[in-house]
């Protein structure tokens, strides 16, 4: 039984009209209209305890809005949604000791304080017990490295000793599900990676099923098995990360270093090539026909190297976002 199943969920939101100009800020007082613009539409997923997927798609495209309805923060205009046995706008307490939200743009600390304060506060309000809080807190804070931190004012803390506290105070209740909204936004690279390898100890150690959204294709490359692509509020894709590169990319890079310099009129002839740089070339080909023309060019060609590698998984995407229409955007 899947610990998170969504079945046609729907969020629309109401907007007022407004005809552009003077004349139209006046009518719009007497005359209200409104358009009715669905941020998630007809929604499904599910999924079992213990995994750790990606929830990817360009701003806008609905994420933090299935997100908020998972956690019970907003209520879907259509659709089902079960979080471990719990209907999540119902916000019963037992549901919120099960999840947390993190949203990495929204600092939920207490910005005169030290993280402490904020943390014994999240011990109350999720009635921790004392020697649970002891445990967990050590246990957090020395795999994030914060410990010698716990005392400072939040408001003298960098963005990157921030967001730790800021997942401190959410794991503290140890949640069997988290729910990680851009949580390594404007992080530095190396902030990033650390960020990364706490989120997936914290998958391992506790098996705890987690969603997390991301900008950076390296988070979900590094912990995700399976992806849910998201645009204009509707999936576009379910499933295994490697499976995105076949089922959307339809060339393979081959990438050639020469032990002469390439006849590069010939060489084009065989693809695209996409970078010629002396002896080095990237030349885009055909799936279906990369090993033939990998042969081709070892058989014609002295080689130094040559690799068949699958397209950036960057590249894969953007170009999947770019297929779709651009959404229309009320004013
Ligand atoms: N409270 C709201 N009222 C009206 N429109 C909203 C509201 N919240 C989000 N939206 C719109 O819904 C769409 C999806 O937003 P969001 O879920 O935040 O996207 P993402 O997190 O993928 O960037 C966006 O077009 C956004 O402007
Ligand atoms: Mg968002």
């Amino acid at each position: 039984m899947p610990i998170i199943q969504v079945g046609h969920l729907t969020k629309t939101f109401r907007i007022t009209k407004k005809e552009p100009g003077l004349i139209g800020a006046l009518k719009s007082v007497f005359v209200r209209k409104y358009d009715d613009f669905s941020a998630v539409s007809d929604v499904s997923f599910a999924i079992e305890e213990g995994e750790l997927v990606g929830f990817i798609g360009p701003n806008g495209a609905g994420k933090t809005t299935t997100l908020k309805m998972l956690s019970g923060l907003l209520y879907p205009t259509k659709g089902t949604v079960t979080v471990a046995g719990f209907t999540p706008f119902e916000r019963k307490n037992d549901f919120l000791k099960k999840i947390s939200l993190v949203m990495g743009q929204k600092n939920q600390l207490w910005w005169d304080l030290p993280p402490m304060e904020s943390f014994l506060l999240n011990k109350e309000i999720y009635q921790v017990p004392d020697t649970q809080f002891k445990t967990v807190l050590a246990e957090l804070s020395s795999l994030m490295g914060i410990e010698d931190i716990l005392q400072v004012q939040v408001r003298n803390l960098s963005l990157g000793q921030r967001m730790k506290c800021e997942l401190i105070a959410q794991l503290l209740y140890s949640p069997r599900i988290l729910f990680l909204d851009e949580p390594t936004i404007g992080l530095d690279v190396v902030m990033q990676k650390k960020l990364r390898d706490f989120i997936k100890e914290y998958n391992k150690r506790y098996n705890a099923t987690i969603i997390l959204t991301s900008h950076y294709m390296d988070d979900v490359k590094e912990l995700c098995k399976r992806v849910i692509v998201i645009d204009h509020g509707t999936i576009l894709f379910d499933g295994a990360l490697d499976e995105v590169i076949r089922t959307y990319s339809n060339h393979k890079l081959l990438s050639i270093i020469f032990d002469t310099l390439p006849p590069i009129h010939e060489i084009k002839l065989l693809g695209n090539v996409t970078l010629h740089d002396g002896l080095q070339v990237h030349l885009e080909v055909e799936r279906s026909k990369s090993n033939e023309v990998a042969a081709h060019i070892l058989k014609m060609y002295s080689i130094a190297d040559l690799n068949i590698e699958e397209p950036p998984i960057e590249e894969i995407i953007r170009s999947l976002f770019s297929q779709k229409k651009q959404r229309h955007v009320p004013a």
